[in-house]
């Protein structure tokens, strides 16, 4: 028979021996593991709580050259509270842009946007809601779509260009913003507005756009005045949208715009969209699309001004198109334009408007760096990448902070010989630009007419990069001198 002692002694030993195998695996675990397994990024060398803000104030692209060629393509940069893990370059970037969203997220870390956009869409909903809203989206930028939208782009620039005189001066980077936001009125949010209601709807979307401040970004409901506009603003906006929709569907009448696709778009349930969604995703639109697509126009126009090389090059094309076509231009002709189109995406190589993607990271995952270093990114980190940086990296882009087209050109191919996910200004994979043919053929709409009918010439200094913009885009004015030509170059 067991005494009541030896039952004690039986219990001490199982509990020595739970405490001794927890204390084993723990050992393991912090000691065996973290050598040979979990291989953090190295951390950039910031000062105790705010240093990490402070680099990052500084410039995240500054931040970036410094840390860059001291840590390598991966890097976690402490900031506040937060972990930010930077992959740059191509073999650490592709699990950034191909990871499903349980993996890494958009709507954490693109919240800011909700007050601007609206509720109901976006980064206010669901990602399954989401991919459909993405869905609409992409029904709105078809091909077929395109072909109506860009017969309107080439309108708008005629009659814009049409009210220039024969010879003047004008700062091009306040002409395209304004053509561009004419040309976005009319393809996106319709002719009501843009032939009735042009002036109220750009005031208010001004007032949004003053509102998406750096603050906003950590707060986006901070009591400030141009929130208050900004909050003000989208619902006059939503009512304006909400009056043309009724109108729209009390008349029967259609159009070929994106405001009817997205009147039109169903879920897959059958549900209509709400005059709200509608509202929301043209605001989405105009957000992601404007801005984006004036400055790559205006550095597009910078560098052509600025290499004759080019400017020839892009002129000859167009001569060949003109004996070709005439003086039409339609979806067909601006797709023709090849010189033109790698022109553009050189300016946007080197000067790309959104400078930093981010994602928020729900599961570990690890990266395998250029030179064959495994690092494990934990869950709970904010991931970024970056194409103002990633574009010009020198294994990729031979000399790669010089104006070079040709780079793109049959034969050199320098974005595709490095593999995907090696020019990034459009983003890609999984939440790639939906917008991209879209802006390159209001680009060459806008640039074909341009060089067609004036002799330009840069006459302010060639522009600075404006850091400071939520969308970065050219500082201070460009002023360009331009003369009628007496005829087209045909
Ligand atoms: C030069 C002009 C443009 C540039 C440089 C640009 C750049 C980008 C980039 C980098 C992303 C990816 C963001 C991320 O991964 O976090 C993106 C996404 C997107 N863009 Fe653009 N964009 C431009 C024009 C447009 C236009 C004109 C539209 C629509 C009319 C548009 C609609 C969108 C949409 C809907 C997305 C989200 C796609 C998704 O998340 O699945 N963009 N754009």
């Amino acid at each position: 028979m067991e005494t009541e002692s030896t039952n004690n002694n039986k219990i001490w030993n199982v509990g020595l021996l739970l405490v001794a195998t927890l204390l084993a695996a723990k050992l393991i675990s912090a000691l065996i593991i973290p050598r040979s397994k979990k291989r953090l990024p190295p951390v950039v060398n910031s000062l105790p709580v705010l240093g990490g803000l402070l680099r990052f104030l500084k410039g995240p692209v500054v931040m970036l050259r410094e840390e860059y060629p001291k840590l390598g393509s991966v890097f976690t940069l402490k900031l506040l509270n937060k972990n930010i893990t930077f992959l740059i370059g191509p073999e650490v970037s592709a699990h950034f842009f191909k990871a499903p969203e349980s993996d890494l997220s958009q709507q954490e870390v693109y919240q800011f946007n909700v007050p601007t956009f609206g509720p109901g869409v976006v980064f206010d909903v669901d990602y399954s809601v989401r991919q459909e809203q993405f869905r609409f989206f992409t029904e709105a930028l078809r091909v077929n779509k395109l072909k109506g939208y860009v017969d309107q782009m080439v309108t708008e620039a005629e009659e814009y260009f049409s009210k220039w005189g024969n010879s003047g001066e004008v700062d091009l980077k306040c002409e395209l913003e304004h053509l561009i936001i004419l040309t976005a009125s009319r393809c996106l949010l319709g002719e009501e507005v843009r032939n009735k209601l042009f002036d109220d709807v750009s005031a208010l979307f001004h007032d949004l756009d003053n509102g998406m401040l750096p603050i906003s970004v950590i707060f986006p409901y901070l009591p400030i005045p141009a929130h208050r506009r900004r909050d003000q603003s989208r619902k006059k906006l939503a009512q304006i949208f909400t009056n043309i929709i009724a109108s729209r569907k009390q008349t029967g009448k259609t159009e070929n715009d994106m405001l009817q696709c997205f009147i039109d778009s169903k879920y897959k349930d059958g549900r209509q969209t709400t005059e709200s969604e509608v509202t929301g995703l043209l605001i989405a639109a105009l957000f992601a699309g404007q801005h984006t697509s004036s400055i790559t126009s205006t550095w597009t126009g910078a560098y052509l001004l600025c290499n004759p090389t080019y400017m020839s090059a892009v002129l000859k094309e167009q001569k060949n198109l003109t004996q070709k076509h005439g003086n039409k231009v339609d979806h067909d002709i601006l797709s023709e334009m090849e010189v033109l189109h790698r022109c553009i995406k050189e300016a946007l190589r080197l000067h790309p408007p959104l400078i930093m993607l981010l994602r928020s990271s729900h599961s570990d995952f690890s990266v395998k760096t250029h030179e064959g270093i495994e690092y494990d990114i934990p869950k709970g980190h904010i991931v970024a990448t970056s194409p103002a940086f990633a574009n010009r990296l020198p294994q990729i882009y031979k000399n790669p902070d010089k104006y070079d087209p040709d780079r793109f050109a049959p034969g050199r191919d320098e974005d595709k010989v490095a593999g995907a996910f090696s020019y990034i200004s459009f983003g890609g994979g999984r939440h790639g630009c939906l917008g991209e043919p879209f802006a390159y053929l209001q680009i060459k709409a806008i640039w074909s007419h341009l060089v067609r009918k004036f002799e330009l010439e840069l006459i302010s200094p060639f522009p600075e990069i404006d850091w400071n913009a939520m969308v970065v885009g050219v500082k201070g004015k460009v002023m360009v001198r331009y003369k009628r030509r007496e005829l087209s170059p045909n």
